[in-house]
């Protein structure tokens, strides 16, 4: 989704600036622009296409100055354009606005602006505010409480940081809905969407919340609510180096995120597992223990890969810990009147944190008196901070737009919960001891799938041709189905639908014609035999399988055209080894076919607008 950078200190803007942007590309984006300070006022560079575009415009144009401000815009509102491109400017061009989110009442804004005489140069929601400011600053008022006397008037959500040529060496910042981070370095201060542009200079990081507006000079920075009450932040150091956003020699950063995950199970478990009680310990539920005891229901909400990963907890949390569990897409569930009281934990899981769907559902649920608890990675980020309690993955930063290690760490997070809760309940001591242990031989189970790539690159052949596929599994499979025809259709464009195996007779086995690919995910568990039963139906109408099975399951190799193994665990942890084939299915998928599984077209890395 859209990255914002804004840098105010001694260094050459441009380059911080541009550096920034490069670091944002992976949230997906289609142009990008920056505004700096210059001697002769402030100049705005734009361009259609990948930063390096932009860095190609700027070689004859070059913008000297050491404030500025710089955006990679993911079109919503007007084709991506370089007119449509932040940042966006008022009539006089002495403002300069990057946006992230959706002023939901731009056209009524627009209309009135217009009427009194303003022009606009871009179909965005974005340029009423660069217009709305200019009228602010009519009466001589400072940038600062321009800005603020502005942002009563927008509706929707925003992360904006304005620049202008009246005040030069300053930046005022203000967010509602879409994350901003103030990163406090020795030779300024720079302004960021996410952490992965402020990393290289600094981690000491100040996060700001919903209805505050930043101003910074070169010297100082002053934080104050909407309703202009002065606010002290604590300045919070982040964990992460600069070297973790590097791809350290792979090909992508999705493929580096897949060889990690045996390291992201022992990240999300370390310190967390106890052997001798068969339960696992997370700090991070310790001041609502007792109310998890007391919970009746659960219900997870979330989005994309993070729902699927919240499907295989339904079945785990059931399972295990005996508690009624429903898997809500997020934005489905603030507009459905859900019915939650304090009984109810709402379990929000995501990556990045800050996605809106899921963050407005959390509010939703907090307004309605829920328990809501969040399994996020991103440390600091929206839902973290507004859950009550939680669970960090700790899964490291998640370049790769495709969800691999995130999704990963998330049902590992899952299965801890389940111990938590399943112990306080009817878990006995035995099986939780066995769910900690086949925990533990994991990060190893993990690293053989691993080692040994050639049977995907074969799978994955059988897949890069065709124009539609159908992934199908049961029980703790199901969803794994479901996020392995998600990874192919986002990275590769290949059509993929993800199924209940049991309801391929219900309709898509119309599908199944010659050479027509399945792939069955079937690791030798209960419903092993009626998984079999799927592959001669496919096989009677011609239909090609791949296979993702148990080593040494009993299947026949008559009715399968590649096959995969997986090693033995617990069923409840199949989902943990079935997920990395399809991951390797769907990046080979993609390499074969040519296009970068870093960069999927019209897809971005943190989803900040509904
Ligand atoms: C799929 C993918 C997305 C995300 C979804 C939620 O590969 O990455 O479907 O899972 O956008 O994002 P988070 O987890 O950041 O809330």
């Amino acid at each position: 989704m859209c990255g914002i950078v804004g840098y105010c200190g001694t260094q050459d803007a441009q380059s911080v600036l541009l550096d920034g942007l490069k670091r944002l590309e992976y949230r997906g984006y289609d142009s990008s622009g920056l505004a700096v300070n210059t001697s002769a006022g402030l100049k705005t560079v734009r361009a259609v296409g990948k930063v390096s575009e932009l860095l190609r415009a700027l070689k004859t144009r070059r913008l000297a100055g050491s404030t500025g401000i710089a955006h990679t815009r993911w079109a919503t509102h007007g084709m991506p354009t370089e007119a449509n491109a932040h940042p966006h400017r008022d009539c006089t061009e002495s403002v300069a606005v990057v946006h992230n989110g959706i002023i939901e009442n731009h056209a009524s804004l627009r209309a009135r602006l217009e009427q009194s005489g303003h022009a606009f140069a871009s179909e965005t929601d974005t340029e009423v505010i660069a217009h709305l400011i200019e009228d602010a600053l009519k009466d001589g008022a400072q940038l600062s409480h321009a800005v603020g006397a502005v942002l009563p008037m927008l509706e929707g959500t925003y992360g904006i940081v304005v620049a202008s040529s009246l005040e030069p060496d300053t930046l005022v910042a203000a967010r509602l809905g879409s994350p901003l981070i103030l990163g406090i370095a020795r030779d300024g201060y720079i302004l960021a969407s996410d952490a992965s542009a402020i990393l290289q200079h600094t981690r000491d990081i100040v996060y700001l919340d919903d209805r505050e507006i930043v101003a910074i000079t070169r010297a100082e920075y002053h934080i104050r609510t909407f309703e202009n009450v002065t606010v002290q932040k604590p300045v919070e150091t982040i964990d992460g180096e600069a070297a973790d956003l590097q791809k350290h020699g792979y090909a992508h950063f999705m493929l580096k995120e897949m060889m990690e995950q045996p390291d992201v199970v022992l990240n999300s478990t370390r310190g967390r597992l106890d052997a001798e009680n068969g339960t696992a310990v997370l700090g991070g539920l310790r001041d609502v223990e007792k109310q998890l005891r007391d919970i009746k229901r659960i219900v997870i909400v979330a989005c994309g890969s993070a729902y699927y990963a919240g499907c295989v907890g339904e079945y785990m949390l059931e399972e295990y810990a005996g508690i009624p569990v429903e898997v809500e897409l997020a934005s489905e569930f603030r507009y459905r009147k859900p019915i939650l009281d304090s009984g109810t934990a709402v379990v929000a899981i995501s990556q990045s944190g800050e996605t809106a769907d899921t963050l407005f559902a959390v509010r939703e649920a907090k307004e309605k008196g829920a328990l809501t608890l969040g399994i996020v990675n991103v440390v600091g980020s929206s839902i973290a901070r507004e859950t009550h309690a939680g669970v960090y993955n700790h899964a490291g930063p998640e370049i790769g737009v495709a969800s691999t290690k995130a999704f990963l760490s998330q049902v590992v997070v899952l299965s801890l919960f389940t111990l938590v809760l399943g112990r306080q309940r009817a878990l006995s001591l035995v099986m939780g001891q066995r769910i900690v242990k086949e925990l533990l031989a994991l990060p190893h189970q993990i690293q053989v799938l691993l080692d040994c790539r050639e049977p995907y690159r074969a799978a994955a052949e059988l897949l890069a041709d065709a124009h539609h596929a159908l992934f199908l599994g049961r029980k703790y499979c199901h969803p794994i189905a479901h996020e392995g025809a998600l990874k192919l259709k986002e990275i590769s464009y290949i059509h993929a639908e993800g199924y209940a195996a049991g309801e391929m007779k219900h309709g898509p086995i119309a599908l199944v014609e010659d050479g027509f690919p399945v792939v069955v995910i079937a690791p030798r568990d209960s419903v092993f035999e009626k998984s079999m039963s799927n592959l001669h139906e496919i096989r009677a109408r011609g239909g090609s399988v791949i296979l993702v099975t148990t080593e040494g399951a009993p299947y026949d190799a008559s009715l399968v055209d590649r096959v995969i193994t997986i090693p033995k665990t617990l069923e409840m942890l199949t989902p943990l080894l079935a997920v990395i084939p399809l991951q390797f299915l769907a990046y080979e998928a993609a390499c074969a076919r040519a296009f970068d599984p870093d960069m999927p077209r019209n897809l971005a890395k943190s989803v900040t607008v509904e």
